[in-house]
């Protein structure tokens, strides 16, 4: 597994550095036409991921989906989680990030996804066929992504012959899977934003633990 937080452009080759910081500004790399996933990268507070590990103890179906306002998204969070100690501090948050989501691409509302997982939800390298899709794992193991100097895209789809991904030839080694960290809120960009048609960014669930479990949520353009 590679760790691109300690990438350089010299590691990464003739690819540009990528947009990844600790300030939330890093994901406004997402309009760059080089670049095809920004990482805002972040640490949880102890609390806040103990308490989420709770929830997913009590909660073992959630899955809430809604197309959500920056100003509704707090107040419809908390009253989905009402007796849980993280309602407070993730409806916060969510609706933090719903925010800056909204303000990044212009739009009035958003489409919310928070699910709980424990077993891998695309376990195979693939490209989204949306212009943009925010991502953030609150707990557990994060996305995987290959950087487009290290997939072959002949091997998406039905290209890799029903192979998995260690066989099929899409990435050249071990090495060269990324994965981002639980906390971080990245953007994905898909083969439907304008002019990157061709270089959506190659990505999969992360193979779950045993007894692992994760807290996904999604935002899409609605
Ligand atoms: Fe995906």
């Amino acid at each position: 597994m590679h760790n691109y937080l300690t990438n350089t452009a010299t590691d990464l080759g003739m690819s540009p550095p990528l947009p990844l910081s600790l300030q939330p500004s890093a994901l406004t790399g997402i309009y760059q036409p080089e670049h095809n996933i920004a990482v805002w990268h972040r640490s949880l507070s102890t609390k806040m991921t103990q308490s989420i590990a709770l929830l997913l103890q009590e909660q073992t179906s959630l899955a809430l989906v809604q197309t959500v306002t920056p100003s509704n998204t707090a107040h419809w969070v908390k009253e989905k989680l009402a007796s849980h100690d993280c309602a407070e501090a993730l409806g916060e948050d969510i609706a933090l990030i719903v925010d800056m989501f909204c303000c990044l691409f212009d739009l009035k509302e958003a489409g919310l996804r928070l699910t709980r997982l424990d077993k891998p939800m695309c376990p195979k390298f693939h490209v989204d066929h949306v212009p943009c899709r925010l991502v953030t794992t609150y707990l557990g193991s994060a996305t995987q992504w290959l950087s487009n100097n290290d997939v072959d895209r002949r091997k998406l789809g039905a290209g890799s012959h029903g192979k998995p991904d260690h066989l099929s030839g899409i990435y050249p080694n071990e090495a060269s899977i990324n994965q981002l960290s639980s906390g971080d809120v990245a953007l994905l960009k898909g083969s439907g934003w304008e002019g990157n048609e061709a270089l959506g960014l190659v990505h999969r669930s992360p193979e779950v633990l045993p007894n692992e479990r994760r807290l996904l949520l999604t935002l899409d353009m609605v």
